[in-house]
């Protein structure tokens, strides 16, 4: 895929996945501005995204507030002289149950992801919406999102409300040619191997080189950071044009797409529904079959 001449902004791309979006699209040509907390690492990413064939300029600074967006974007523009795509990656994990989670953990998971994808979000709207000829927004979002997750309230809120921003966006922006969706990642990296489950394959394929097992790549949509690169760069290629308002998952060997919440059944009372009529009718009635909730437990092969 060529992206001879397409400027993007990748978030928190000095490590882990974001670091992989960014390599695989200045692999493809584009010009990336790369964004993390740390100057040691960005400028390692700058170098590794020039050696894999793009041009790349970095941006210290922490995802969250307004300032930070308009850098990012300035960046570009000074730079590379436009900008076609922002992917909003950065991310940070505080997980811990809910009558325990202090309001700290809670508004500091808020400030990167959400905060931190609404004000990157809207500069990077502001600069197409001028430039006038469309472009793409590809935020990040998380299973922990779509379905909840013990332990992480502030998390998976601020997941759930990134596809949120990405629906409501995308009507939004549409107008503008601007294509805008969420992408729902699953990878090895320093976030996946506190996983219980996860942890030793990863670390055992880690020091033999040899690829993750097929379960995992399979059954759980568990690979590598470049399995999850390649949808990034999908996206922000050509031939994603008039794709926007979608949840795309991606992990190992499986692409999928996410179901948008719908009524999935409904019942009608004349003149309205009162606690007794529920009450009596919930469970033969649009109770029947509740919904499952949670990321199922993965199924670690007995051996
Ligand atoms: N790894 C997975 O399987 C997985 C699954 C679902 C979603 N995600 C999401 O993908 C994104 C990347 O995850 P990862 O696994 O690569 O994590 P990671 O911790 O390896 O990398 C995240 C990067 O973001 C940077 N960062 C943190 N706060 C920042 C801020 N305020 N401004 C700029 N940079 C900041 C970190 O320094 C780090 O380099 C996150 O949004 C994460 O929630 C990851």
């Amino acid at each position: 895929m060529d992206l001879s001449g397409r400027v993007v902004i990748v978030t928190g791309s000095g490590r882990g996945l974001g670091r992989a979006y960014a390599e695989a699209l200045g692999e493809a040509g584009a010009s990336v501005v790369v964004n993390d907390v740390e100057q040691g690492v960005v400028d390692e990413a700058v170098r590794s995204v020039q050696t894999a064939g793009g041009q790349a300029v970095g941006v210290v600074a922490a995802v969250g507030p307004a300032e930070t967006a308009d850098s990012l974007v300035s960046a570009a523009v000074d730079s590379f002289g436009r900008l076609d795509v922002m992917v909003t990656n950065a991310g940070i994990l505080r997980d811990r149950v809910l009558w325990k989670m202090t309001d700290d953990e809670f508004d500091s998971v808020v400030d990167v992801h959400l905060r931190g994808t609404f004000t990157c979000g809207r500069a990077a709207a502001v600069q197409m919406r001028e430039q006038g000829d469309g472009g793409r927004i590809v935020l990040i979002s998380s299973p922990a999102g779509q379905r909840g997750n013990f332990g992480q309230t502030n998390y998976a809120a601020a997941k759930a409300g990134i596809v949120a921003m990405a629906r409501t966006w995308a009507l939004e922006l549409a107008k503008s040619g601007i294509d805008v969706n969420a992408v729902v990642p699953i990878a090895a990296t320093e976030m996946t191997k506190t996983i219980p489950a996860f942890g030793p394959a990863i670390e055992a394929a880690e020091s033999s080189g040899e690829p993750l097992p097929a379960w995992m790549r399979k059954d759980e949509g568990l690979g590598t950071v470049e399995d999850v690169a390649s949808l990034i760069v999908f996206l922000a290629s050509e031939a994603s044009t008039g794709i926007t308002g979608q949840a795309i998952g991606i992990g190992g060997d499986k692409l999928s797409l996410w179901r948008h919440p719908q009524e999935k059944t409904a019942s009608l009372h004349d003149g309205g529904w009162s606690a007794d009529d529920i009450a009596v009718s919930w469970s033969t009635g649009v109770g029947a079959h509740p919904e499952t909730f949670g990321i199922p437990a993965p199924k670690v092969p007995q051996t």
